[in-house]
């Protein structure tokens, strides 16, 4: 596929990921305690009635110099044995403040690097959710894991615990990149490590890859990503370098490099898109790829595909997200909740009592019709104004209004071949899909008159 170095040029400008409407960066910090406890209290009544956990693990034992993640880079074994002391505190907390009615349908390990922990903490952690809880039927428990750090004793207990998805940080199989990021490579060879957990029951697995650092090529990138397949992962996340040097100071060390622009950008992508989809893989949203039996794929073609901070979920195990750890976002109906993330306050609100926020948002009702028109076209590659309009109760021209709706807009988009535009739906084109966020940002109020700074689109 090629895409016209016109259009690349015109849509590669400063755009929000919507991986939250509104953005994280319209966060702030007017808020009470009460208020915040009121909103988790009200969010009891609120939908999707499951609870969705993120626990967000800092520590890293060494910093990729691309990393856009909050980390905190330590070996010290006290402060990481406290850290975890101060997260079961704050599960406690939450049992609490929730529903005991409501059931447990997702937990997330994220980070930072969850298997940097030792395992008797993971096992701990995750017995307290078990003691604490009762769980959906076929709740999902999801790590993020740095294959460097991966033994097989340690997916033994891992499984064991009760985690059934795994996401493996690959980024890339050439070495060359690898040291030029100042990433460790994983010492089981990948293929063997997922033959390995495949071996243990169902246990679903995920490679991550980043698209966009030193040293790849469209040569180099389509070997890796046919050594990923040979590895036969279920899915696949394939994403966008997201240069960020004025938050993240370590990745000016990459700009030493020849980058590559946002041309060689996505022909890296496109690379990866014919052999994912040559090999069966289905397009999920924005830089996901899974097997056609996978329940996002089939939730794909249902268009009932979710998003959250952590990914994409179905209908079944979304959830409203409560978020533990620093830098943790809950995200619910009604309101964004930020932890702090610094790791001395965290644990002085916790041994308080206290709910460790330290920015929020409180969703207005026309934010949320927003956020449900932006999470359909990144998710579902599709809208209906009538469904959405029926939905809220409004008319089309009411949430059109809402929208800040731009007939010429998306007939722009249109003529360029990124979109259809027929009887009140839009329907994202397999060209349009690089310029997902370019799209959902038309819709988008906020972006009228945008004084925030966020990463380029592609
Ligand atoms: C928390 S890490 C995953 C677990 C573990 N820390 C690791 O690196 O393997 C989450 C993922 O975010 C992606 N990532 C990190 N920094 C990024 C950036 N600046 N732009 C795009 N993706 C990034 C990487 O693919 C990484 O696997
Ligand atoms: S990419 Fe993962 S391992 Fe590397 S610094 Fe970021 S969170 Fe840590």
């Amino acid at each position: 596929m090629k895409i016209p170095e016109t259009l690349l040029q015109k849509y590669n400008v400063p755009t929000p990921r919507y991986t939250s409407y509104p953005p994280a960066n319209y966060f702030h910090e007017e808020f009470t305690a009460e208020k915040n406890n009121a909103a988790l209290i009200e969010s009891n009544q609120s939908h999707p009635q499951n609870i969705s956990f993120y626990l967000h693990i800092p520590f890293c034992g060494k910093l990729c110099h691309y990393c856009g993640c909050n980390t905190h880079i330590s070996r010290d074994q006290v402060l990481i044995k406290d850290y975890v002391e101060t997260l079961k505190k704050e599960i406690l907390l939450y049992k609490n403040l929730l529903d005991p009615n409501r059931k447990i349908s997702q937990i997330h390990w994220g980070g930072g690097t969850p298997n940097y922990l030792p395992i008797e903490e993971v096992e701990g952690i995750m017995a307290m959710f078990f003691k604490h809880f009762e769980f959906s039927q076929k709740p999902e428990i999801a790590m993020e894991c740095h294959p460097a750090h991966l033994t097989f004793d340690y997916v033994d207990r891992l499984i064991e615990s009760g985690i059934n998805r795994m996401s493996l940080g690959v980024q890339d199989f050439e070495s060359n990149v690898m040291q030029a990021v100042n990433r460790d490579e994983s010492i089981i060879p990948i293929n063997e490590l997922v033959q390995y957990i495949k071996s243990k029951g169902d246990i679903s697995i995920n490679l991550d890859f980043v698209y966009g650092l030193p040293f790849q090529t469209p040569e180099s990138f389509n070997k890796t990503i046919h050594k990923a397949v040979s590895a036969n992962p279920d899915r696949l996340a394939i994403f966008s370098y997201a240069h960020v040097p004025w938050l993240k100071k370590a990745q000016q060390k990459l700009e030493k490099y020849d980058l590559p622009n946002a041309e060689q950008k996505i022909a890296l992508f496109d690379t990866a898109f014919h052999v994912l989809t040559e090999a069966g893989y289905v397009p999920i949203g924005l830089d996901h790829f899974a097997k056609p039996k996978d329940e996002l794929s089939i939730a794909l073609n249902a268009k009932a595909l979710h998003r959250n901070f952590q990914g994409y979920c179905t209908r079944e195990t979304t959830g409203q997200v409560y978020a533990l750890g620093v830098s943790g976002i809950s995200q619910l109906d009604n309101a964004y909740l930020q932890n702090t993330k610094d790791l001395r306050i965290y644990k002085k609100a916790i041994e308080a009592g206290e709910l460790p926020v330290e920015k929020v948002y409180f969703v207005n009702d026309e934010e949320k019709i927003v956020r449900e028109v932006i999470n359909e076209l990144m998710c579902n590659n599709y809208l209906s104004f009538p469904r959405i309009a029926t939905k809220y109760k409004i008319t089309i021209d009411e949430l059109k209004a809402i929208l800040t709706f731009e007939e010429e807009t998306i007939k722009q988009f249109e003529v360029e071949g990124l979109l259809i535009y027929k009887e009140d739906t839009v329907e994202i084109t397999d060209e349009g899909q690089f310029f997902m966020r370019n799209i959902a940002a038309s819709f988008d109020p906020k972006m009228k008159d945008n004084q925030k700074n966020f990463s380029k689109a592609l």
